[in-house]
């Protein structure tokens, strides 16, 4: 039977190994973090993600390996997963050197004889494989599609039900040219009985960004439409869009999906801010500026200045600002490119110096990300008492369930997710 490797265990990394554990194959993983190695030897998931504390349980030490090295990972494995960072550049496109540094490394560890597939879930810009990874192979001294196979294969879960996206995908895309890689991939996911779709790496590649576009085009329009709707006023503007949902040709849509087409204060998360920038920044590399992208992205700023603007109107400086949620969304504790984050700053640059913020799983590690001078509260009783003003900015159940306690005072809900 097939043995895997899983390189970077993440929030994608840890879930493709368990997940892979929990179909029955051997999985060996390695993270070049030893601090998040030495937590998954004590059984604990240093993140939030529902599901794969037990599965890593159930695993470790089973079907699941903990490697002390990459070379250690990789040696037994005939297919490679990598699923490392690929976090924005200073310019905005994809800094690659995770990916490149890891595949190094394991090409330098591993016997030339076994033909293996590097496989590449991480979210890579278009043309990577051919481009990029495919000359680094050969510049390393192996034959592509003879002597390893290499192949694209993006992860579409979403964080928060990372666990069931993965076990019960809607699809799986594996973009690979030698049918070696291809055979054995589909069969591995053979065990998932969702349809397989083989495309070239290029197309695999475009797929995951052309899914993370419409998804941030889906968002900006909605937050465009409700700031555009503020100015006309008189805009029951929560209510317009559950009534545009009701429309015949969404029905059948399920909720997940409708909840992008919904008003907030911007798109954050480690996907949809950094996709959409790389998309737009390979577009403008090649010549073609993609202006519907560099809108959506335009619209994601706006939205956190209104925020800014409609509280400072209305608010003198010397208030308590309460702000109720960091995460990028509820029901996870990722705080990567949060829009909170630059709310809270524009709001300090403003001259609010005294802001007090509260998220039921958050605090700790949005403080550790960014110190900001703010205090945290430790529960939404403690922020309620402690504020003059809320701006509500994730749409965590916890707030819509005591919405009572800020009876009377005023609240902001930037959400739209009160009414
Ligand atoms: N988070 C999501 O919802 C999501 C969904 C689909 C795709 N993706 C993509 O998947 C990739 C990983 O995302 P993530 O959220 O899991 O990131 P993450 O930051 O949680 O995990 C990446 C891990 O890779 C490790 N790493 C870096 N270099 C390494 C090396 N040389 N050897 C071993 N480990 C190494 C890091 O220590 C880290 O733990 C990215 O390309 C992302 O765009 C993310």
């Amino acid at each position: 039977m097939t043995d895997i490797a899983v390189i970077g265990l993440g929030f994608v990394g840890l879930t493709t190994a368990l997940g892979l554990s929990e179909k029955g194959y051997r999985v060996y993983g390695y993270d070049a973090d030893p601090e998040k190695m030495s937590c998954y030897r004590n059984g604990i998931v240093p993140f939030h993600e529902p599901g794969l504390k037990p599965a890593l349980n159930r695993h470790i030490n089973q079907r699941f390996i903990l490697a002390d090295c990459l070379e250690d990972a990789v040696r037994p494995a005939q297919i490679i997963f990598y699923c490392v960072g690929t976090p924005r550049s200073a310019d905005g496109s994809v800094d690659l050197s995770y990916i490149l540094e890891a595949t190094g490394q394991m090409l330098r560890a591993i016997d030339r004889t076994d033909f293996r597939v590097l496989t590449y879930k991480s979210t890579i810009p278009p043309g990577t494989v051919r481009d990029t990874i495919t000359p680094f192979v050969e510049k390393l001294g192996y034959r592509v599609g003879c002597d390893v196979g290499v192949a694209s294969n993006p992860e579409f879960l979403a964080e928060g039900r990372a666990w069931d996206d993965f076990l019960n995908p809607d699809r799986i895309v594996i973009g690979a040219d030698d049918e070696r890689s291809t055979h054995l991939l589909k069969e591995v996911y053979a065990r998932f009985g969702a349809p397989v779709h083989t495309v070239s790496p290029t197309t695999a590649e475009f797929i995951k960004y052309l899914s993370n576009t419409l998804l941030a085009t889906l968002i900006s329009f909605a937050n465009e439409m409700a700031m555009l709707a503020d100015q006309v006023g008189d805009v029951e503007i929560a209510r317009a869009f559950k009534i545009l949902h009701q429309d015949k040709r969404w029905s059948g849509a399920p909720a997940s999906m409708t909840s992008y087409v919904y008003p907030g204060c911007g798109f954050g998360g480690y996907c949809l801010p950094k996709d959409t920038e790389a998309m737009y920044m390979q577009g403008k590399a090649k010549g073609f500026e993609a202006q519907g992208l560099r809108h959506v992205l335009q619209v994601n700023e706006r939205v956190k200045d209104f925020v800014v603007e409609k509280v400072a109107a209305e608010t003198p400086a010397s208030h308590t600002i309460g702000v109720l949620g960091l995460a990028f969304k509820p029901n996870s504790d990722d705080v990567r490119d949060t829009p909170t984050r630059a709310i809270i700053q524009r709001l300090l640059d403003r001259g609010y110096s005294k802001i007090i913020a509260y998220d039921p799983l958050a605090n700790d590690v949005f403080d550790r990300a960014y110190h900001l001078p703010i205090t945290y509260a430790g529960s939404l009783r403690e922020i309620a008492q402690a504020a003059d003003v809320f701006i509500l900015l994730t749409a965590w159940d916890e707030f819509k369930r005591n919405r009572d306690l800020f009876a009377g005072k005023k609240l902001y809900d930037f959400r739209y997710c009160l009414s």
